[in-house]
């Protein structure tokens, strides 16, 4: 394999693309986004309270179908305000997906608590139920009435399946294993707002989930993040706690450790204009990915990310997977030859069982989340990408694979 760090662009997706560029997944504002945020600045509500705050949390909790949510300054923060609503305690494990962005492992251990990483399946990428399955009846035992680790001795708390790409996971069976463990299941669904797994919301799936506004998802407030319950008291700690969990403002009691986590007046101006568009742009991401799989289905030892029948996708970023054998190269030479031709891909994330930085974590037989790193590409999807650059990016592709 050779070395990436010449072959990609170098600049962060969601970041403004230099001219020229294919970005990989650049933000679209084209709806009321400039109204609303003036009539915060005109307003003088441009903090981390006001009535676009509570606007957009109603948005999200009315879309998902949760009776509750709570806006926080990114999707990281809502995850760890979760895992603290959700009781994860220090030297708790999380059961994580390997493959998938850092942030849900980090988070996990912002907690104090560690992640534990489960394999994902070939099928559609997500956490794996089976070896999920495997893990706890195998390598778990119940002792003094709570569910622990046989290799660690650690309590097992919560499973954190993320729904990666846009594509739900398999929920029916987590949530199964979750009740007979007696497990909070904490959605990841950063991702994939707008997906739906058996006609059923993605974010009300599970006993609390949370949404990213970052940049390059399908919606963006620049960042920001919210989380949804049912649980009243959870988003009720949930809003203390990331307020710096005042219990009396005038006084300034503070009767817990709390964050700095709310989400700016501002941001939800934006993330409310960004709502109203969510349909459509889901749609978008649609279209983008159905035109790259019927312009590129015959290409030999290209396989993408399939609809599981189960599932409404958003197609957050459309991917592909590069069979090195059958292409006589691998994905990251793919990679090179479309930054040669000012088109940015990335790889997927490098498998969390991997990163030096959980190192000293557990992983449970993971296999399939190394191939599909070693296999993975995604492809320029913004919503705002025009069809003669996505004609640019499926020529690029093809010329490549006939070379
Ligand atoms: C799977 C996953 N979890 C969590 C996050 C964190 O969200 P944020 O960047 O808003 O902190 C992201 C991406 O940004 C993500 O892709």
């Amino acid at each position: 394999m050779k070395d990436t760090a010449v072959a990609s662009i170098p600049f962060e997706p969601g970041s403004l693309a230099p001219t020229g560029i294919i970005p990989l997944s650049v933000p679209e504002l084209r709806g009321n986004e400039w109204k609303y945020v003036r009539e915060c600045l005109d307003s003088n509500w441009v903090s981390s309270a006001g009535p676009f705050v509570d606007r957009f949390e109603r948005m999200v909790a009315d879309y998902v179908g949760t009776k509750h949510a709570v806006a926080t300054v990114n999707g990281t923060a809502a995850l760890h305000t979760a895992l603290l609503v959700a009781g994860v305690k220090p030297d708790d494990e999380v059961l994580v997906p390997a493959l998938t962005f850092i942030a849900p492992a980090n988070a996990v251990c912002y907690a104090g608590a560690w992640p534990v990483f489960i394999d994902a399946e070939a099928a559609y990428w997500q956490m794996d139920p089976q070896k999920l399955t495997d893990f706890l009846e195998r390598e778990c035992l119940w002792k003094d009435g709570q569910l622990r680790n046989k290799t660690t001795g650690r309590r097992v708390k919560a499973i954190l399946p993320v729904h990666i790409l846009g594509h739900p996971c398999d929920m029916d069976p987590i949530v199964d294993l979750a009740r007979k463990f007696n497990l909070v299941v904490i959605e990841d669904a950063t991702e994939s707002l707008g997906a739906r797994y058996k006609e059923r919301m993605v974010g009300h799936l599970g006993d609390i989930a949370c949404f990213s506004f970052n940049g390059n998802k399908v919606i963006t407030t620049g960042g920001g993040g919210m989380i949804v319950t049912d649980n009243e008291a959870w988003a009720d700690k949930a809003r203390y706690l990331t307020t710096q969990a005042k219990d009396d403002p005038v006084e300034y009691v503070h009767n817990e450790i709390g964050y700095n986590y709310r989400l700016t007046n501002i941001q939800a101006a934006m993330g409310c204009a960004q709502m109203e568009q969510l349909a459509e742009s889901v749609a978008t991401k649609r279209y983008i990915a159905a035109r790259y799989e019927e312009a590129l289905r015959d290409g030999r030892g290209l396989r993408f990310l399939e609809e599981a029948s189960w599932a409404f996708s958003t197609c957050w970023l459309f991917t592909v997977l590069i069979d090195q054998a059958e292409c006589r190269s691998d994905s990251r030479n793919l990679m090179e030859r479309l930054s040669e031709q000012s088109i940015q891909a990335r790889p997927l994330w490098q498998p969390l069982h991997r990163s030096p930085a959980h190192a000293d974590s557990q992983a449970y037989r993971v296999e399939v989340a190394d191939m599909l790193n070693r296999e993975a590409l995604s492809l320029p999807c913004s919503v705002g990408l025009i069809t003669g650059d996505q004609d640019r990016v499926i020529k690029a592709v093809r010329d490549w694979l006939t070379e």
